[in-house]
């Protein structure tokens, strides 16, 4: 089976990329490396002992993205490709906009074309807004709180809409919590451009010595020590969550699913572990809240578990430790 990986250089697509290859499926990655690199391809190959065929094209301009499915029979596409700051995507919601749903439009339109129904796309828990309580079910109402937000809960309105107009579609939502962590290889991760927005990079860059301290955002939440608490997965538990969903890519209509770990972690949970994990101080300061942070969000996975046969293996020491690996193994060359 040929799946088409989008955004495959990226962070949570190379490590999906490398279990697919791991399980025997041939992996096509497209990417315009407006945030990754072109050298990951050589880490998958490091990795997996094969380097995937690679288009460098924006998907959002169709002719090239036509070209792709002319070359090649593709199966099945993983659509991972998009822009994915939520404080970027405020000051620059056009982009957003234009990027994230041109891309994913032009993308089903040429599959379609193509005849190649079956996809998985990488939504978000942003699409749960502000939850009454958690943990969080799919059929939790859905909101938004910014742009990036928004673009993640259209897409998953637009390629609703097209099941329900072609039955022949299969479409899988798959709603990401909080990925962290990094292949056990290090040499693939998470590796954000300029100052880290997201908390484990940021505490990656404190440990390392490149950032001065961690601001922790309030200590004042009704949680059990005051900071906001978070569904954490490895982003290698992540990646196998796409392998159980591809496998059962064979209903037709749209399936929706929360892919974290019903666990739910602070954020001086996780400075604590980090530390444990890695024997390293991670000096932080409690600042006021970051506007638009929610004291609390977390997963009701059981459903993937139910109809996927999926669940995560990997705790907090896996998540801190990997990420840690790979910055010192990847980072500092
Ligand atoms: P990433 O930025 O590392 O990877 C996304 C990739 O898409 C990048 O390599 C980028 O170059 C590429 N890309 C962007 N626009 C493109 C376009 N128009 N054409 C071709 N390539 C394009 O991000 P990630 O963390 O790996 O996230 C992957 C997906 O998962 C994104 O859709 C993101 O919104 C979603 N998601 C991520 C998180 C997270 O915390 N990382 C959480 C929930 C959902
Ligand atoms: C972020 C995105 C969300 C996305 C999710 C997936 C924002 C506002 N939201 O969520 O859309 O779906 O990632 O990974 O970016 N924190 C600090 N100090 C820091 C950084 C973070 O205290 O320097 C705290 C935050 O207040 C929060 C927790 O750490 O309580 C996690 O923050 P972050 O990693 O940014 O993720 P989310 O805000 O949950």
């Amino acid at each position: 089976m040929t799946v088409l990986v989008t955004g495959g250089t990226g962070y949570i697509g190379s490590h999906t990329t490398v279990e697919l290859i791991q399980k025997g499926y041939e992996v096509i990655i497209v990417d315009n490396l407006c945030n990754s690199s072109e050298s990951v391809l050589d880490k998958i190959a490091e990795i997996t002992g094969i380097r995937p065929k690679f288009y460098l094209v924006d998907l959002t301009e169709k002719e090239p993205t036509r070209k792709i499915f002319e070359e090649n029979k593709i199966d099945a596409v993983i659509h991972f490709a998009g822009l994915k700051a939520v404080g970027e995507s405020c000051v620059k919601p056009l982009e957003y906009y234009y990027n994230n749903i041109a891309s994913s439009v032009v993308l089903a339109e040429v599959m379609a074309e193509f005849g190649c129904k079956k996809l998985i796309f990488s939504s978000s828990a942003t699409v749960y807004g502000e939850p009454e309580r958690v943990p969080i079910t799919e059929d939790f109402p859905l909101s938004t709180t910014n742009p990036y937000g928004t673009t993640k809960l259209m897409i998953e309105k637009i390629y609703t809409d097209l099941a329900k107009a072609d039955a022949e579609w299969n479409i899988t939502l798959l709603r990401y919590f909080n990925p962290i962590g990094a292949h056990e290889s290090g040499l693939i991760g998470e590796n954000p451009n300029g100052i880290p927005n997201n908390l484990m990079p940021y505490i990656v860059k404190v440990a390392a010595g490149e950032l001065y301290q961690l601001s922790v955002f309030g200590n004042d939440y009704p949680t059990h020590d005051g900071t906001g608490v978070r569904d954490y997965i490895h982003v290698t538990d992540l990646a196998l969550g796409h392998i159980a969903a591809i496998e059962k890519l064979n209903e037709a209509g749209v399936h929706i699913y929360n892919l974290g770990t019903g666990n739910g972690y602070s954020v001086l949970d996780i400075v604590k572990a980090f530390e444990k994990s890695n024997n390293i101080k991670v000096p932080y300061v409690i600042t006021a809240r970051r506007p638009g942070d929610i004291p609390e969000c977390l997963a009701d996975p059981s459903k993937a578990e139910r109809e996927l046969g999926w669940k995560t293996k990997l705790g907090l020491e896996d998540m801190c430790r990997s990420a840690w690996n790979f910055a010192q193994k990847s980072l500092k060359k």
